[in-house]
């Protein structure tokens, strides 16, 4: 039976929909046929919000970007890789950008395991054949007189109906083993189970160690951008848990130490795109420098994100030092810290110890929010000369401060008098 998502789509933002419209009438006019792919139309049937449009042409995405251009002033062409066969465009409607993925129709021949493919300009058929799952290989036409209409080629929508992570083809894994990071992610953010001969793939693929250390060979951003995705997920344990028991994690490297302690509870407040950084550091935590360095540098992590996971090593190194600890020692340590180094430290073994862990929980929730009424001004008023000697001022009033909460604005200034 045809299937028809007209009604779903109609419930996505107005601007959205409508360039679905113009664009599947410019589509028409130049005798293309335009089609909506990939996680949009999955997250669309489960009712999750994702409004990253992802389009392919049968078969010229090129002819399509220059005609919406050259039709419609607020548009622009951002980007376009003849290689690739794939271009982007940009709408600009009332100040608010809305990007738009057009490619072509295209096949990937993997030349050998792992590399990047060469891509060839094919049919829609082909072009959903070359996807990791099933789930993820629904198109629907934005053409007028078919529009919402859904291609299933290969039973995606019974999968998705029956909850399952299902690979199109034997050699999905083999050709692109990021994928194996895919179906676990997919399984623990939707709910889903991988399909017994996908999890027999995965099996293989695992066992076959052609992937161990895989990010020494490859591009490693791309197994960084899956393991961002696992580790952001909101049920982070079934995540870590799945990473280690599908022996995934040996394409990280093979050196690492399967875990099973998962710290939870972590919250880093609104920001949740940065704790997946905390979860890589806890799982890289046992392994010698050295060893932490070339996981990293082969990730092609960020300076800053790197600056972020040894901030934390090395604050916990120093508090180890020190122990015991008090509270004023932890906020000296932790004061210029972001939030989630401080909760690497606070995650770090040892945290077994109750103590420790009281006082890194008062510092989350109570120390780090303490501030000083007077402010350097009020200082320089008073007479301090303007530089260092400030801020030295200021942090050892706030030091008081901690560890007498009742100061109010006068005390502040009594007490920075006498430093002064
Ligand atoms: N894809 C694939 N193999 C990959 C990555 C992506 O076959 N290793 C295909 C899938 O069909 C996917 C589409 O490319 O749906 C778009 O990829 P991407 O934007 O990375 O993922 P989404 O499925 O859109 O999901 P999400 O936005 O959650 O990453």
């Amino acid at each position: 039976m045809k299937s028809n998502i007209k009604d779903k789509l109609q419930k996505i933002d107005k601007e959205y929909y409508s360039l679905l419209i113009d664009i599947g009438k410019v589509s028409k006019d130049q005798g293309l046929k335009s089609y909506l792919v990939g996680g949009m139309i999955r997250d669309l049937l489960l009712n999750f919000d994702n409004l990253d449009i992802d389009i392919v042409v049968e078969d010229n995405a090129k002819q399509l970007a220059d005609a919406i251009v050259k039709k419609f002033s607020n548009c622009e062409l951002a980007a376009r890789h003849d290689r690739f066969h794939t271009a982007k465009i940009i709408f600009n409607i009332d100040g608010k950008k809305i990007p738009i993925d057009l490619a072509s129709t295209r096949e990937e021949i993997y030349e050998h395991s792992a590399a990047l493919p060469t891509v060839k300009v094919s049919d829609l058929k082909k072009d959903l054949y070359r996807r990791d799952f099933t789930i993820n290989a629904l198109a629907v036409s934005i053409l007028p007189e078919d529009f919402g209409d859904v291609v299933d080629l290969f039973n995606g929508l019974i999968d998705l109906k029956e909850k399952k992570i299902k690979v199109l083809h034997e050699l999905s894994f083999i050709d692109d083993p990021t994928r194996m990071i895919r179906a676990i992610r997919f399984a623990c953010k939707l709910g889903f189970t991988i399909e017994e001969n996908t999890q027999r793939l995965l099996k293989e693929a695992v066992e076959s160690k052609q992937f161990d250390n895989l990010i020494e060979k490859i591009r490693g951003d791309r197994v960084k951008i899956e393991i961002r995705y696992l580790f952001n997920l909101p049920d982070i344990e079934s995540a870590v848990k799945a990473f280690f028991d599908s022996g995934i994690y040996r394409m990280l490297s093979t050196d690492l130490n399967p875990r099973r302690d998962v710290v939870c509870n972590v919250s880093t407040g609104d920001n949740t795109s940065r704790q997946w950084l905390i979860h890589l550091a806890l799982i890289i935590k046992d392994l010698n420098p050295e060893k932490q360095e070339k996981i990293l540098k082969n990730l092609q992590m960020t300076g800053e994100e790197i600056k972020i996971i040894k901030d934390g090593f090395s604050a916990f190194n120093r508090l180890k030092e020190k122990e015991p600890v008090d509270s004023i020692e932890i906020y000296r340590e932790l004061k210029n810290l972001s939030i989630e180094s401080t909760l690497i430290v606070k995650l770090l073994p040892n945290t077994q110890d109750l103590i420790r862990n009281t006082l890194f929980d008062e510092y989350i929730e109570k120390t780090s929010k303490i501030k000083l009424e007077i402010t350097g001004q009020d200082l320089i008023t008073m007479g301090v000369k303007e530089g260092k000697r400030v801020g030295e001022i200021l942090d050892k009033v706030l030091e008081m401060k901690i560890k007498n909460t009742q100061m109010n604005k006068n005390d502040e200034v009594a007490e920075a008098k006498k430093l002064i």
